[in-house]
This record gives structure tokens, sequence and C-alpha cells, in this order.
């Protein structure tokens, strides 16, 4: 996120367009927690993690009360158009917010999740892959040297995009993912599968978003069915949302927050932008948020199932 504030600022400001900066998302215009930005307020700020215009979960923002307030502190204060970062409560509430008034916005799609739709690749996804595949790295060692099967729990919310992903990247024997509504019975087959192929040691990726329980409760019914197993639960957790952001998501970011910024100089609104193929795209946020259209890579899924054997 911290790559795209940069790459709004850098690029308004090099069209000659001031920037106000507003902590807390919704919230901050609500609470009218504005900083007038400048080149140097973003130096030093790609390399790092999380937003340094901190976030929040606004519940005022929900209601037309709040709406009206952030309308009239955003208009007192100059503002003539806004970039909002984030997932699907963000862009809803621009979607929302960009009906009820006269107001250019242009979304930014920030989640580790990768669950939006107008873009392959959601801001963030991409260093928690690198921070999963690294963890998986870590507890294989333990894995492999006990002959222990470790059930690794990863963020995702309802969807199996970080799951999957890590999973083929990080070599793990099965992955149990939201969107295939697997049971428990079809993992227990993998795992007799590779018991009987002579595995020692398995990883089982399990998304957060699975319908059986989470990981604790698999890794009890398993145990149950097959107590011979030297069983262990790693939940990854927020880790997973933190860090230094990979080289692509510093790029992508860039790319984002410049895109941004000159699509709304075009007079382009109500829209997110997005990559597509190594393209930048924008895509209006009606559509940025019709999930339905979502799915899992396919392709990865058929090759994550000859992989894991
Ligand atoms: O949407 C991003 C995400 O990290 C999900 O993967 C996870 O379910 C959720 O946020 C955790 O949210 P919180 O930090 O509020 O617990």
């Amino acid at each position: 996120m911290n790559a795209a504030i940069r790459a709004v600022v850098r690029t308004a400001i090099y069209h000659d367009i001031a920037v106000t900066g507003i902590y807390h998302g919704y919230q901050g215009m609500i609470d009218r927690e504005f900083v007038d930005m400048n080149r140097r307020s973003v130096s030093s700020i790609i390399q790092k993690g999380g937003t340094i215009l901190k976030s929040a979960r606004c519940l005022d923002f929900k209601t037309k009360e709040g709406r009206e307030k952030a309308y009239n502190n955003i208009k007192s204060q100059g503002i003539d158009a806004l970039v909002a970062i984030g997932g699907d409560g963000t862009f809803t509430g621009a979607k929302i917010f960009s009906e009820e008034y006269d107001i250019p916005v242009m979304c930014i799609p920030g989640t580790i999740d990768n669950d939006l739709c107008g873009t392959d690749y959601t801001l963030g996804y991409d260093t928690a892959n690198n921070t999963v595949i690294e963890a998986i790295d870590k507890i294989r060692d333990t894995a492999s040297s006990h002959n222990r099967v470790f059930f690794v729990e990863v963020m995702g919310r309802d969807s199996g995009c970080i799951a999957l992903s890590a999973g083929v990247g990080g070599g793990a024997e099965a992955i149990l993912l939201p969107e295939l509504n697997s049971g428990i019975d079809d993992l227990l087959d993998e795992i007799y599968l590779a018991e009987s192929r002579n595995k020692t040691s398995m990883i089982v990726i399990i998304a957060e978003g699975d319908k059986n329980g989470g990981a604790y409760n698999v890794a009890k019914i398993v145990k149950e069915k097959i107590p011979h197993l030297d069983i262990k639960v790693s939940i990854l957790g927020h880790l997973q949302r933190g860090g230094a952001p990979s080289s692509f998501d510093r790029i992508l970011g860039t790319r984002m927050g410049y895109i941004a910024v000159n699509e709304l100089l075009k007079g382009n609104s109500k829209a997110t932008v997005g990559i597509r193929g190594n393209q930048m795209v924008t895509t209006p946020l009606e559509e940025a948020l019709n999930t339905k259209e979502l799915k899992l890579d396919d392709e990865l899924l058929a090759i994550a199932n000859i992989m894991n054997k």
C-alpha cells in the first residue's frame, strides 16, 4: 500500500496537483484527519509493510449521515477527487459514495486475499504468498526430520488463492480450499496414498475459509482416523499481512498509484485500477465487486493435483 501511496503523491505533484493524505481511510474523512503531502512525505516508505496513512474499519461510513459528514469535510478541505486503497469494504464504500456525491473516485485493490475482480493480482498478495512459502519451507524441516504431518492454516478469508499458490510453491502434499468444499474423506485418501508411496512427512495447507472447521478441527479428526500419525498444527495468522513488500508488490503498487492519478485526470471515475496479463487496466467498481466472477485458476489446481502425489 505504501508503494501505491508514494506513487499517487508523486504522480499528482508531477502534474501540479496538491495532495492531501487521509488517515484511517473513511473514518479520517469523517473525523477530518487530513495531512498535506509533498514528495518528501513519502520518502523511504516503498520498502515498508502496512500503510503510513493507517487503516480502519469504519462503521459510520455505512450510514448516510456519516457519508454526508465525510463529503462536507473533504469539500471544505478542497479535495476534488479521491484515491481509495483497500479491499471489498473500501470498494463498496467508494461505489456508494461516488453514486451519492459528485466526486471522482478511483480505487486501488489492496488486500492479501486476491479476492477482487478487475485485476489478476491485488496488492499484498504476492508478499503474503512469499511469506507463507518461507514459513512452509521452515516447517518442512521439522516435518521431514521428525516424520510429522503438519496442518498449516493460511489467511484469505473466503478465498483459497493464497492456499493454492503457496501450496503449489511450497510443495504441499494436500490443500484444502473453500472453493472446492472437499470433505475430510478426500484428505484421508490423500494421506493414505502418500503413506502407500512411502512419504514419511506431509504438509497440508488449509485455507482459513475452508468449511471443515479450521486446522485444529481437521487435525483432531485426522488423528482419530489415523492414530499413528504424529500431527502438528501451525496457524500462520497476521504475520502474513506484514513485512517488507516483495519486488512484485512494490512495482505493482507504483504502477497502480500512477495509473489511478492519470485515469482521474482523463475523467475516469467509479472504477478500480488493476493488472491483467501485465497490462494496467481499469474496471468499473460495479464489475470489480461482482465476486461471482471470481474463481480459482483451474490450471493451477490441476497442476497442484499432479505435483502433490
Ligand atoms: O482481508 C484480509 C485478511 O487478512 C483476511 O485474510 C483475514 O481473514 C482478515 O483480513 C483478518 O482480519 P483482522 O486483522 O481484522 O482479524
